[in-house]
């Protein structure tokens, strides 16, 4: 249970007065009682059940002052559904507290995967000291569906490479029951397949852009060469395809291809290979409607540990992604009671499903975690508070498992997770989010909305009977990441973080590069964030590891490597990053805030890796 506590406004003003007092006939020897006035509420229950039932929670309200108070309590539903509470008033000497009972009635014809809220207030009638608390309860309205797992591409091994092929389509997706919502999809109709990789082979993949206007497919988190990763730059035009290939160097881990097209002017490509353009497409837009994929890359170090490792069977993605909807059952991209200019909703797809329903052995389980949305965070959990193993963060495994009962994830960032549910056969289990313990630390007042300060459950997890080969233990150690130090970096350079949306004050733009790194080198990228909202920050190509969070050393699970970091408001996190592999002067990458309005209105710029050697090659455009 998490208290919330507030200490009355008039305490202070208490003291104010007393101070003045002193001043005007000092009496050194009356001291004054300044025992503050406090009481608490207990917060934010969680709960779910189906259209039409009556759900009840309680909580406890404490009178925790030196005097006999009254509160008048309420309870109001967010959706306008009946809801009492009881007692309606209620009088409670000092060190005494009471139980408040909430009702809820789900509406019959409430859309599966709901979040429905609560706001609960106590204000105490005292007649000098007001005392507000508040509590926001959820009721997430169940439904039958499984959780969607999306398919694998294993990829065809075609004349030594191996070959991916993906489409982005037009289509409906029936979200709501008996609604159809457009949407976008890789070879489906919302998301796309999970590409399965393995380190070390040549991956030759092709794009056909079936959508009528440009976009891009970004392979965020791998390491290649500018010019295939699917940034502004390799705009795939309506009705062509595209077809870069690499070698696929980057080790065990799981990342993601979504597009990365930006609404500029003329773009001017390099190598010659694009006609110029002009672009009205959006990420955040494209993302928004639905084009989205996971990747998950296997090496021979990581299949030696015997993780789970069977897809849909005990190894899951868990794509995380919050829509609106209007009643017509279409996407509502900025919703009017929570605008902000972000795509924010109020309903949580889990891979594209409503209140999922995941079933899962009674064994180790693993799940991979991606943060898909547009710009919400979260704070993940399981309700009954068991702990987990977090084993992997953006770009690889970390060097042993982590035990963690919560892990938040910026827009962008990836974790996997292992669960224990040896023995669980028959129970049922919740994966939520726990926003309301986040408190103002990642969205800001002017970014917020009612769900960061609530906790919802996301979908339910059946356990089944084990496997006939069951993993059961997890292994010590899963890595060996060696950190980088602050001294092995050529410089150092600072990205001040901006409100408007812009880096260092400056505002993206296709045509000016705005950092020129030296092959081979190390650099450590200082960000520093005055803004009162976090801003998960994602640089492109080789992933980097965390040196510091405001001076000191990052918590044990930021420890090994990381492609997006989330700097929290009147944060500095300093980077470190190698520039290796590959150089090209004409070759932009880009670095940017990973919450898809940000980056779309500009708070964004990009980089070019210059080999001195090789000072011939075509020069940096500007
Ligand atoms: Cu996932 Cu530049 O993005
Ligand atoms: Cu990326
Ligand atoms: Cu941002």
């Amino acid at each position: 249970m998490f208290n919330l506590r507030l200490l009355a406004g008039l305490g202070t003003l208490g003291l104010t007065l007393v101070a003045g007092l002193v001043v005007a006939q000092p009496s050194p020897t009356v001291v004054p009682k300044a025992t503050p006035l406090a009481a608490s509420l207990s917060g934010n229950q969680m709960n779910l059940g189906p259209a039409g039932s009556v759900q009840t929670h309680t909580h406890t309200l404490f009178n925790a002052g030196p005097f006999t108070e009254t509160f008048n309590l309420t309870a109001t539903s967010r959706q306008a559904w009946p809801v009492t509470i009881a007692p309606a008033q209620v009088q409670l000497p000092p060190g005494v507290s009471t139980t408040l009972t909430v009702q809820v009635t789900l509406p019959a014809n409430a859309w599966p995967g709901t979040v429905g809220l609560t706001f609960i207030t106590a204000t105490n009638t005292f007649i000098t000291a007001p005392i507000t608390l508040r509590a926001r309860d959820s009721l997430l309205v169940q439904s039958n569906t499984a959780l969607n797992i999306p398919p694998t591409q294993m990829g065809a091994w075609v004349g030594g490479e191996r070959v991916y092929s993906l489409t982005t389509n037009i289509s409906t997706t029936e979200f709501l029951p008996g609604l159809q919502t457009p949407t976008y999809g890789y070879n489906g109709s919302y998301l796309g397949p999970t590409l399965i990789m393995t380190t070390g082979e040549v991956l030759s993949l092709s794009v056909t852009n079936l959508l009528t206007e440009v976009t891009t497919t970004h392979w965020h988190g791998l390491h290649l060469p500018a010019e295939m990763d699917g940034g502004p730059h390799q705009g795939i035009e309506p009705g062509t395809t595209w077809r870069p290939t690499f070698t696929l160097l980057n080790p065990a881990s799981t990342v993601w291809y979504h597009p990365h097209p930006h609404a500029a002017g003329t773009m001017s490509m390099p190598h010659g290979t694009h006609a110029p353009q002009l672009s009205t497409a959006s990420t955040g837009q494209q993302v928004y409607f639905g084009l989205a994929g996971m990747i998950l890359i296997r090496d021979s170090a990581s299949a030696a540990l015997g993780l789970p490792q069977t897809y849909g069977v005990d190894e899951f993605p868990v794509v995380v992604q919050d829509r609106n909807f209007n009643p017509d059952g279409s996407f509502r991209e900025y919703p009017a009671l929570q605008n902000r200019n972000l795509r924010k909703g109020n309903y949580f797809l889990v891979n594209g499903t409503l209140a999922g329903n995941l079933t899962a052995p009674a064994q180790l389980v693993r799940l991979h975690l991606l943060n898909g949305s547009n710009a919400r965070f979260y704070n993940f959990g399981f309700a009954d508070n068991r702990s987990f193993y977090q084993i992997a963060s953006d770009s690889a495994l970390l060097n042993q498992p982590i035990t963690r009962q919560r892990l938040v994830l910026g827009p962008g960032e990836r974790a996997e997770i292992v669960v224990d549910l040896s023995g669980l056969q028959g129970q049922t289990l919740y994966f939520a989010n726990y926003s309301s313990e986040l408190g103002g630390s990642y969205a800001g007042p002017n970014a917020s909305d009612d769900y960061d300060g609530a906790n919802y459950v996301l979908f339910t997890l059946n356990v089944s009977a084990p496997t006939p080969d069951p993993v059961t233990t997890m292994p010590a150690t899963l890595n060996n990441i060696v950190r980088l130090t602050a001294g092995q970096a050529a410089l150092t350079r600072t990205l001040t973080l901006n409100n408007p949306p812009a880096i260092n004050g400056t505002v993206f733009d296709m045509d000016v590069i705005n950092i020129t790194t030296t092959y081979g080198t190390l650099e450590v990228w200082s960000f520093f964030n005055p803004t009162e909202d976090a801003h998960p920050m994602h640089i492109h190509d080789t992933p980097f590891q965390i040196l510091s969070r405001n001076n000191a050393l990052p918590p044990d699970y930021e420890l090994g490597w990381k492609d997006t970091v989330i700097v929290r408001p009147f944060e500095r996190v300093n980077v470190i990053k190698s520039f290796g592999t590959y150089a090209d002067p004409g070759g932009p990458l880009m670095y940017h805030c990973h919450i898809l309005e940000h980056e779309d209105d500009g708070m964004m710029g990009q980089y070019v890796i210059i080999d001195y050697q090789y000072l011939y090659l075509p020069f940096i455009r500007r």
